[in-house]
């Protein structure tokens, strides 16, 4: 069941003595399957990323080296995630939520699975028109 509101799911793990393979295939319970993967790496600790909203992409967040925070507001609601990469989780991001990506730490690495093909027309980058697009979209 496709979930409208963020939530973290469990990675697959497969371990092994000889080390641990993470497999990232598909999210089906989340509804989609990735056609873009991209990096955030040597992210200064004291900067911000994100600042915007999507209007249709879902997206897949996965620590992959060190912890970073991750602040979602939508509907009503402010979301709050510590990412870890021994926590084996991925966290889903449905369309409609502002994001902000902070705390970095030194070495910290962000892979994020998306839906679709790069769109700058999907983006909303000023905060006042994603309240306007909520509010057309409730
Ligand atoms: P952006 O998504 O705003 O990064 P973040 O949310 O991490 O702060 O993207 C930063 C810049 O990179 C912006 O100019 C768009 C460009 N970009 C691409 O060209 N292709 C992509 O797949 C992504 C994610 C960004």
């Amino acid at each position: 069941m496709q979930s409208k509101i963020p939530y973290l799911i469990d990675l697959q793990i497969i371990p092994d003595p000889e080390g641990k393979l993470t497999v990232l295939e598909a999210f089906p319970k989340a509804g989609f399957v990735f056609k873009r993967l991209y990096i955030l790496s040597k992210v200064a600790p004291c900067a911000v990323r994100g600042h915007h909203a999507h209007k249709a992409l879902h997206q897949a967040v996965i620590p992959l080296g060190g912890p970073f925070k991750i602040m979602l507001k939508g509907k009503g609601q402010v979301h709050n995630f510590a990412m870890q990469p021994d926590q084996d989780k991925a966290l889903i991001i449905p369309p409609g939520f502002w994001r902000e990506l902070y705390d970095f730490s030194p070495g910290a690495i962000c892979l994020v699975a998306a839906s679709e093909e790069y769109q700058e027309a999907d983006y909303i980058r000023n905060y006042d028109e994603f309240l306007a697009w909520e509010k057309a979209h409730v």
